[in-house]
Protein backbone atom coordinates (compact mmCIF):
# COMPACT_ATOMS: atom_id res chain seq x y z
CA UNK A 1 0.00 0.00 0.00
CA UNK A 2 0.88 3.82 -0.65
CA UNK A 3 0.09 6.68 1.74
CA UNK A 4 -0.50 9.99 0.98
CA UNK A 5 0.23 12.43 3.72
CA UNK A 6 -2.37 15.43 3.65
CA UNK A 7 -2.38 18.84 4.45
CA UNK A 8 -3.61 18.34 8.26
CA UNK A 9 -0.31 16.02 8.34
CA UNK A 10 -2.93 12.87 8.54
CA UNK A 11 -1.50 9.55 6.67
CA UNK A 12 -4.06 8.15 4.50
CA UNK A 13 -4.03 4.80 2.28
CA UNK A 14 -4.03 6.13 -1.49
CA UNK A 15 -6.19 3.35 -2.55
CA UNK A 16 -9.61 2.37 -0.41
CA UNK A 17 -12.72 0.59 -1.28
CA UNK A 18 -15.69 2.49 -2.30
CA UNK A 19 -19.37 1.50 -1.29
CA UNK A 20 -21.98 3.33 -2.99
CA UNK A 21 -24.74 1.60 -4.42
CA UNK A 22 -23.70 -1.32 -2.29
CA UNK A 23 -26.84 -2.71 -0.75
CA UNK A 24 -26.41 -2.19 3.24
CA UNK A 25 -27.29 -5.79 4.02
CA UNK A 26 -24.31 -6.76 1.17
CA UNK A 27 -22.00 -4.16 2.80
CA UNK A 28 -20.91 -6.10 5.90
CA UNK A 29 -19.86 -8.71 3.33
CA UNK A 30 -18.08 -7.11 0.62
CA UNK A 31 -16.14 -4.75 3.39
CA UNK A 32 -14.77 -7.78 5.58
CA UNK A 33 -13.55 -9.02 1.73
CA UNK A 34 -11.89 -6.11 1.45
CA UNK A 35 -10.71 -5.96 4.70
CA UNK A 36 -9.12 -9.28 4.29
CA UNK A 37 -7.66 -8.69 1.27
CA UNK A 38 -5.58 -6.00 2.46
CA UNK A 39 -7.61 -2.72 1.71
CA UNK A 40 -6.87 -0.38 4.84
CA UNK A 41 -9.45 2.49 3.75
CA UNK A 42 -13.23 2.75 3.12
CA UNK A 43 -15.65 5.10 1.48
CA UNK A 44 -19.29 5.79 2.50
CA UNK A 45 -21.39 8.50 3.02
CA UNK A 46 -24.61 9.07 4.54
CA UNK A 47 -26.70 9.25 1.49
CA UNK A 48 -25.41 5.53 0.59
CA UNK A 49 -27.36 4.00 3.60
CA UNK A 50 -24.52 1.49 3.91
CA UNK A 51 -23.35 2.93 7.34
CA UNK A 52 -24.51 0.24 9.33
CA UNK A 53 -23.40 -2.26 7.39
CA UNK A 54 -19.80 -0.88 7.01
CA UNK A 55 -19.52 -0.10 10.79
CA UNK A 56 -20.19 -3.53 11.70
CA UNK A 57 -17.69 -5.26 9.26
CA UNK A 58 -15.11 -2.81 10.67
CA UNK A 59 -16.17 -3.88 14.19
CA UNK A 60 -15.93 -7.52 13.72
CA UNK A 61 -13.20 -7.38 11.76
CA UNK A 62 -9.78 -8.62 13.51
CA UNK A 63 -8.16 -5.31 11.73
CA UNK A 64 -7.89 -3.13 14.44
CA UNK A 65 -10.43 0.17 13.96
CA UNK A 66 -7.42 2.83 13.68
CA UNK A 67 -5.69 0.69 11.21
CA UNK A 68 -8.42 1.35 8.94
CA UNK A 69 -8.98 4.88 7.13
CA UNK A 70 -13.05 5.43 7.42
CA UNK A 71 -14.14 8.47 5.26
CA UNK A 72 -18.18 9.42 5.01
CA UNK A 73 -20.24 12.39 3.94
CA UNK A 74 -22.37 15.00 4.64
CA UNK A 75 -25.72 15.15 2.53
CA UNK A 76 -27.02 18.12 0.74
CA UNK A 77 -30.18 18.12 2.99
CA UNK A 78 -27.86 18.35 6.20
CA UNK A 79 -26.52 21.72 5.08
CA UNK A 80 -25.86 24.85 7.73
CA UNK A 81 -24.39 24.47 11.11
CA UNK A 82 -26.22 22.57 13.69
CA UNK A 83 -28.13 20.38 11.19
CA UNK A 84 -24.31 19.31 9.97
CA UNK A 85 -23.36 19.00 13.66
CA UNK A 86 -26.55 16.30 14.10
CA UNK A 87 -25.50 14.49 10.82
CA UNK A 88 -22.26 13.51 11.83
CA UNK A 89 -23.42 12.33 15.18
CA UNK A 90 -26.16 10.55 13.38
CA UNK A 91 -23.48 9.06 11.00
CA UNK A 92 -21.20 8.12 14.03
CA UNK A 93 -24.52 6.18 15.42
CA UNK A 94 -24.78 4.27 12.47
CA UNK A 95 -21.72 3.31 11.76
CA UNK A 96 -20.83 2.57 15.73
CA UNK A 97 -17.51 4.42 15.82
CA UNK A 98 -17.02 7.67 18.12
CA UNK A 99 -14.54 8.84 15.30
CA UNK A 100 -14.14 9.16 11.36
CA UNK A 101 -10.94 9.31 9.55
CA UNK A 102 -12.09 11.73 7.05
CA UNK A 103 -15.37 13.73 6.66
CA UNK A 104 -16.74 15.26 3.96
CA UNK A 105 -19.12 17.50 2.60
CA UNK A 106 -20.52 15.39 -0.57
CA UNK A 107 -22.01 18.32 -2.66
CA UNK A 108 -21.59 22.37 -2.06
CA UNK A 109 -25.53 22.61 -3.06
CA UNK A 110 -25.18 26.11 -4.40
CA UNK A 111 -28.33 27.32 -4.15
CA UNK A 112 -29.05 26.85 -0.69
CA UNK A 113 -25.43 29.10 -0.36
CA UNK A 114 -24.93 27.29 3.18
CA UNK A 115 -21.78 25.22 2.75
CA UNK A 116 -19.39 28.19 4.12
CA UNK A 117 -21.65 27.31 7.87
CA UNK A 118 -21.09 23.72 7.02
CA UNK A 119 -17.51 23.69 6.85
CA UNK A 120 -17.76 25.48 10.41
CA UNK A 121 -19.27 22.83 11.82
CA UNK A 122 -16.47 20.84 10.19
CA UNK A 123 -14.05 22.39 11.78
CA UNK A 124 -15.74 22.04 14.98
CA UNK A 125 -15.75 18.61 14.53
CA UNK A 126 -12.79 18.30 13.80
CA UNK A 127 -11.13 20.63 16.48
CA UNK A 128 -13.04 18.17 19.05
CA UNK A 129 -11.21 15.21 17.40
CA UNK A 130 -14.13 13.48 16.36
CA UNK A 131 -13.34 13.76 12.67
CA UNK A 132 -9.22 13.58 12.11
CA UNK A 133 -9.27 15.12 8.80
CA UNK A 134 -11.58 17.25 6.63
CA UNK A 135 -12.99 17.43 3.29
CA UNK A 136 -14.41 18.19 0.49
CA UNK A 137 -16.32 16.70 -2.14
CA UNK A 138 -17.47 17.99 -5.76
CA UNK A 139 -16.01 21.54 -5.41
CA UNK A 140 -15.26 23.48 -8.18
CA UNK A 141 -12.78 26.61 -8.19
CA UNK A 142 -15.52 29.19 -7.58
CA UNK A 143 -16.14 27.40 -4.45
CA UNK A 144 -12.79 26.14 -3.13
CA UNK A 145 -12.24 29.70 -3.33
CA UNK A 146 -15.11 31.16 -1.35
CA UNK A 147 -14.11 28.32 1.23
CA UNK A 148 -10.98 28.80 1.20
CA UNK A 149 -11.12 32.59 2.17
CA UNK A 150 -13.82 32.32 4.44
CA UNK A 151 -12.93 29.22 6.39
CA UNK A 152 -10.39 28.86 9.05
CA UNK A 153 -8.72 26.12 7.89
CA UNK A 154 -7.99 24.44 4.66
CA UNK A 155 -9.78 21.24 3.31
CA UNK A 156 -7.27 17.93 3.17
CA UNK A 157 -9.13 16.71 0.17
CA UNK A 158 -11.58 17.26 -2.70
CA UNK A 159 -13.35 14.43 -3.95
CA UNK A 160 -13.94 14.53 -7.47
CA UNK A 161 -15.28 12.71 -10.75
CA UNK A 162 -12.23 11.60 -12.02
CA UNK A 163 -11.27 9.06 -14.50
CA UNK A 164 -9.70 8.82 -17.87
CA UNK A 165 -12.68 9.88 -20.32
CA UNK A 166 -12.77 12.93 -17.34
CA UNK A 167 -9.28 13.33 -16.38
CA UNK A 168 -10.08 16.59 -14.52
CA UNK A 169 -6.97 18.50 -15.32
CA UNK A 170 -7.47 22.25 -14.00
CA UNK A 171 -9.41 20.75 -11.07
CA UNK A 172 -5.97 18.83 -10.29
CA UNK A 173 -3.90 21.39 -10.67
CA UNK A 174 -6.05 23.58 -8.60
CA UNK A 175 -5.94 21.58 -5.70
CA UNK A 176 -1.85 21.06 -6.33
CA UNK A 177 -1.70 24.74 -5.66
CA UNK A 178 -3.67 24.95 -2.76
CA UNK A 179 -2.06 21.66 -1.01
CA UNK A 180 -5.52 19.98 -1.41
CA UNK A 181 -5.35 16.32 -2.21
CA UNK A 182 -7.43 15.05 -5.44
CA UNK A 183 -9.49 11.56 -4.65
CA UNK A 184 -11.31 10.46 -8.06
CA UNK A 185 -14.44 9.13 -7.89
CA UNK A 186 -16.04 7.05 -10.17
CA UNK A 187 -12.61 5.51 -10.84
CA UNK A 188 -13.23 3.33 -13.30
CA UNK A 189 -16.02 5.27 -15.59
CA UNK A 190 -17.92 3.04 -13.31
CA UNK A 191 -16.82 0.11 -15.11
CA UNK A 192 -18.64 1.10 -18.54
CA UNK A 193 -17.18 1.27 -22.43
CA UNK A 194 -14.22 2.99 -20.77
CA UNK A 195 -12.99 -0.59 -19.60
CA UNK A 196 -13.20 -1.93 -23.24
CA UNK A 197 -10.75 0.75 -24.79
CA UNK A 198 -7.99 -0.77 -26.98
CA UNK A 199 -5.27 1.27 -25.74
CA UNK A 200 -6.07 0.15 -21.99
CA UNK A 201 -6.79 -3.38 -23.10
CA UNK A 202 -2.80 -3.09 -25.27
CA UNK A 203 -1.01 -2.01 -21.99
CA UNK A 204 -2.85 -4.31 -20.04
CA UNK A 205 -1.13 -7.48 -22.32
CA UNK A 206 1.75 -5.47 -21.77
CA UNK A 207 2.27 -5.77 -17.90
CA UNK A 208 -0.03 -8.69 -17.35
CA UNK A 209 -2.62 -6.55 -15.86
CA UNK A 210 -6.69 -5.71 -16.78
CA UNK A 211 -7.84 -2.86 -18.38
CA UNK A 212 -9.33 -1.98 -14.55
CA UNK A 213 -5.84 -2.42 -13.00
CA UNK A 214 -3.69 -0.06 -15.62
CA UNK A 215 -6.72 2.29 -14.91
CA UNK A 216 -6.05 2.43 -11.23
CA UNK A 217 -2.47 2.27 -11.80
CA UNK A 218 -2.93 5.84 -13.87
CA UNK A 219 -4.18 7.21 -11.02
CA UNK A 220 -1.95 6.62 -8.46
CA UNK A 221 0.95 7.66 -10.71
CA UNK A 222 -1.43 11.01 -11.04
CA UNK A 223 -0.94 11.56 -7.49
CA UNK A 224 -5.05 10.99 -6.54
CA UNK A 225 -6.44 9.14 -4.39
CA UNK A 226 -8.49 6.29 -5.67
CA UNK A 227 -11.68 4.32 -4.11
CA UNK A 228 -12.96 1.45 -6.85
CA UNK A 229 -15.83 -0.46 -5.69
CA UNK A 230 -16.92 -3.83 -6.44
CA UNK A 231 -18.93 -6.59 -5.08
CA UNK A 232 -17.19 -8.98 -6.59
CA UNK A 233 -14.56 -10.60 -4.79
CA UNK A 234 -12.25 -11.18 -8.01
CA UNK A 235 -12.41 -7.76 -8.70
CA UNK A 236 -12.18 -6.48 -4.80
CA UNK A 237 -8.95 -8.20 -5.15
CA UNK A 238 -7.67 -7.27 -8.79
CA UNK A 239 -8.62 -3.58 -7.78
CA UNK A 240 -6.09 -3.93 -4.96
CA UNK A 241 -3.70 -5.31 -7.24
CA UNK A 242 -1.75 -2.40 -8.80
CA UNK A 243 1.33 -1.71 -7.01
CA UNK A 244 3.37 -4.24 -8.29
CA UNK A 245 3.65 -2.17 -11.97
CA UNK A 246 4.67 1.19 -13.41
CA UNK A 247 3.36 2.85 -16.67
CA UNK A 248 5.76 4.79 -18.59
CA UNK A 249 5.02 8.84 -18.00
CA UNK A 250 3.95 8.48 -22.01
CA UNK A 251 1.80 5.92 -21.24
CA UNK A 252 -0.06 8.03 -18.26
CA UNK A 253 0.05 10.31 -20.81
CA UNK A 254 -1.66 8.63 -23.62
CA UNK A 255 -4.44 7.26 -21.14
CA UNK A 256 -5.35 10.96 -19.87
CA UNK A 257 -5.82 12.24 -24.25
CA UNK A 258 -8.85 9.68 -23.94
CA UNK A 259 -10.28 12.42 -21.80
CA UNK A 260 -12.83 14.99 -23.34
CA UNK A 261 -14.52 18.25 -21.24
CA UNK A 262 -17.76 15.36 -22.27
CA UNK A 263 -16.94 13.06 -20.75
CA UNK A 264 -18.66 13.68 -17.48
CA UNK A 265 -21.12 10.28 -15.98
CA UNK A 266 -22.15 12.27 -12.98
CA UNK A 267 -23.98 15.97 -12.56
CA UNK A 268 -22.07 18.77 -12.96
CA UNK A 269 -21.48 20.15 -9.14
CA UNK A 270 -22.01 23.68 -10.56
CA UNK A 271 -25.28 23.16 -10.75
CA UNK A 272 -26.28 20.08 -8.62
CA UNK A 273 -28.92 21.15 -6.12
CA UNK A 274 -30.35 18.17 -5.45
CA UNK A 275 -31.74 17.75 -1.61
CA UNK A 276 -33.61 14.63 -1.82
N1 LIG B 1 -18.42 11.96 -3.79
C1 LIG B 1 -19.27 11.61 -4.72
O1 LIG B 1 -20.14 12.39 -5.14
C2 LIG B 1 -19.18 10.22 -5.28
C3 LIG B 1 -19.93 9.89 -6.43
C4 LIG B 1 -19.79 8.60 -6.95
C5 LIG B 1 -18.95 7.70 -6.32
N2 LIG B 1 -18.26 8.03 -5.18
C6 LIG B 1 -17.36 7.08 -4.50
O2 LIG B 1 -16.49 6.50 -5.46
C7 LIG B 1 -16.62 5.08 -5.41
C8 LIG B 1 -16.33 4.48 -6.76
O3 LIG B 1 -17.14 5.04 -7.78
P1 LIG B 1 -18.32 4.24 -8.51
O4 LIG B 1 -18.86 3.22 -7.59
O5 LIG B 1 -19.25 5.27 -9.03
O6 LIG B 1 -17.65 3.62 -9.79
P2 LIG B 1 -16.30 2.83 -10.19
O7 LIG B 1 -15.55 2.40 -8.99
O8 LIG B 1 -15.65 3.65 -11.23
O9 LIG B 1 -16.91 1.56 -10.94
C9 LIG B 1 -17.71 0.61 -10.28
C10 LIG B 1 -18.28 -0.33 -11.36
O10 LIG B 1 -17.19 -0.98 -12.03
C11 LIG B 1 -17.30 -2.39 -11.90
N3 LIG B 1 -15.93 -2.88 -11.63
C12 LIG B 1 -15.21 -2.73 -10.50
N4 LIG B 1 -14.00 -3.30 -10.60
C13 LIG B 1 -13.93 -3.82 -11.85
C14 LIG B 1 -12.95 -4.54 -12.55
N5 LIG B 1 -11.77 -4.82 -11.98
N6 LIG B 1 -13.21 -4.93 -13.82
C15 LIG B 1 -14.41 -4.64 -14.40
N7 LIG B 1 -15.40 -3.96 -13.79
C16 LIG B 1 -15.17 -3.55 -12.52
C17 LIG B 1 -18.23 -2.63 -10.73
O11 LIG B 1 -18.96 -3.83 -10.91
P3 LIG B 1 -19.34 -4.88 -9.72
O12 LIG B 1 -19.60 -4.09 -8.47
O13 LIG B 1 -20.58 -5.53 -10.26
O14 LIG B 1 -18.18 -5.81 -9.60
C18 LIG B 1 -19.15 -1.41 -10.80
O15 LIG B 1 -20.19 -1.64 -11.75
C19 LIG B 1 -18.06 4.89 -4.92
O16 LIG B 1 -18.31 3.58 -4.49
C20 LIG B 1 -18.12 5.93 -3.84
O17 LIG B 1 -17.45 5.46 -2.67
C21 LIG B 1 -18.38 9.29 -4.67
Amino acid sequence: MQYITLNDGVSMPQLGYGVWQVPDAEAYDTVTAALDIGYRHVDTAAAYENERGVGRALRESDVPREEVFLTTKLWNGDHGYDAALRAFDKSLEQLGTDYVDLYLIHWPVPDRDLYIETWRALEKIAADGRARAIGVSNFTADTLDRLLREGTRPPAINQIELHPYFPQKAMREYDRRHGIATEAWSPLGQGGALLNEPLLGRLGEKYGKSPAQVVLRWHLQLGNVVIPKSVTPARIRENFEVFDFELEVSEVEEITALGSDGGRIGPDPAVFNYVG
